[in-house]
């Protein structure tokens, strides 16, 4: 079944197209990883599938649902069965680890004691590895270990789809090498249908079942992660080099490099 459908989904900020005409499928049980270069609209893309976005054009389904036709009550319920792992890592910097994870259980899940909110947090921390630093604050501990208690906090309510947003980004290789594998176990233990979305090549091909290509507002790849390493595609080919001097443009002038991400740019 097919978990996730985005249908030539349009949408433009003050007139500045970002995506202009998105299709992609996401099948139950797969790793898609979804590449482009920062500014490229990844994060925008995600923020449809979970309803914080409409498109301007197109469909977005999401367990066989289009969410445009969602009541607000349905939009709800349907965002409790996505994880969703926030680039930042958006922990509450004045609870613990345990205390960030148990968090959507206490906003939920009306009907659990302490005694099981406990348990299902420590399975979940388990899953991550951060039972030893549950009684930790977030300034207390590393970038890795922050995305590690996301995570766990995605996973916490038992998501059918977990969606991540740069889930290495910021990280030294080590650490990304360690959220990789994580990522990957995840969804062996889980079961879940996982959307990453990253410029991080080595990252998406440590994780990928199929990797998607997201350049001047469409998909113009989608393959296995062997498929994109031989695409003939000049733009995938620069991409997955990362190569910057070449003639990657959308005719606006300079785009932000790999790694000069800045999610909040279009705050200021
Ligand atoms: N809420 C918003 N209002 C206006 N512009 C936005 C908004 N969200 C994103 N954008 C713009 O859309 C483009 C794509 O952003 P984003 O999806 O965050 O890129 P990335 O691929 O790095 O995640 C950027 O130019 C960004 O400034
Ligand atoms: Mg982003």
């Amino acid at each position: 079944m097919t978990r996730v459908v985005l249908d030539d989904v349009w949408k433009a900020f003050n007139g500045t197209p970002v995506l202009a005409g998105v299709t992609l499928g996401i099948e139950e049980g797969e790793t898609l990883v979804i590449i482009g270069r920062s500014g490229t609209g990844k994060s925008v893309t995600l923020k449809h599938i979970i309803g914080l976005m409409a498109p301007d054009r197109g469909r977005v389904h999401v367990f066989g649902r289009d969410i445009a036709t969602l009541s607000r009550r349905e939009l709800l319920a349907m965002r409790l069965k996505i994880g969703y792992l926030f680039q930042g890592g958006a922990l509450l910097n004045w609870l613990t680890v345990a205390e960030n994870v148990a968090l959507p259980l206490r906003e939920h899940r009306h009907e659990l004691q302490d005694g099981e909110i406990a348990r299902i947090v420590r399975e979940k921390l388990d899953i991550v590895e951060m039972l030893p630093a549950r009684d930790k604050y977030p300034s207390e501990i590393s970038g890795g270990m922050q995305k590690r208690a996301g995570l766990a906090r995605a996973i916490v309510m038992d998501p059918s789809i977990i969606l991540y947003d740069e889930p290495t980004s910021g990280l030294d290789p080590v650490m990304s090498g360690a959220i990789n594998q994580l990522v990957r176990r995840t969804q062996q233990v889980t079961g879940a249908t996982q959307l990453v979305v990253t410029h991080d090549m080595a990252s998406a091909y440590a994780i990928a079942d199929r990797i998607a290509m997201l350049y001047e507002g469409r998909i113009i790849a989608a393959g296995t992660p062997a498929e994109i390493r031989e695409c003939a595609d000049p733009v995938v080919a620069q991409f997955i080099r990362g190569d910057p001097s070449g003639p990657i443009t959308n005719g606006e002038g300079p785009r932000a490099l790999p790694g000069e991400e800045n999610d909040n740019a279009h705050a200021a």
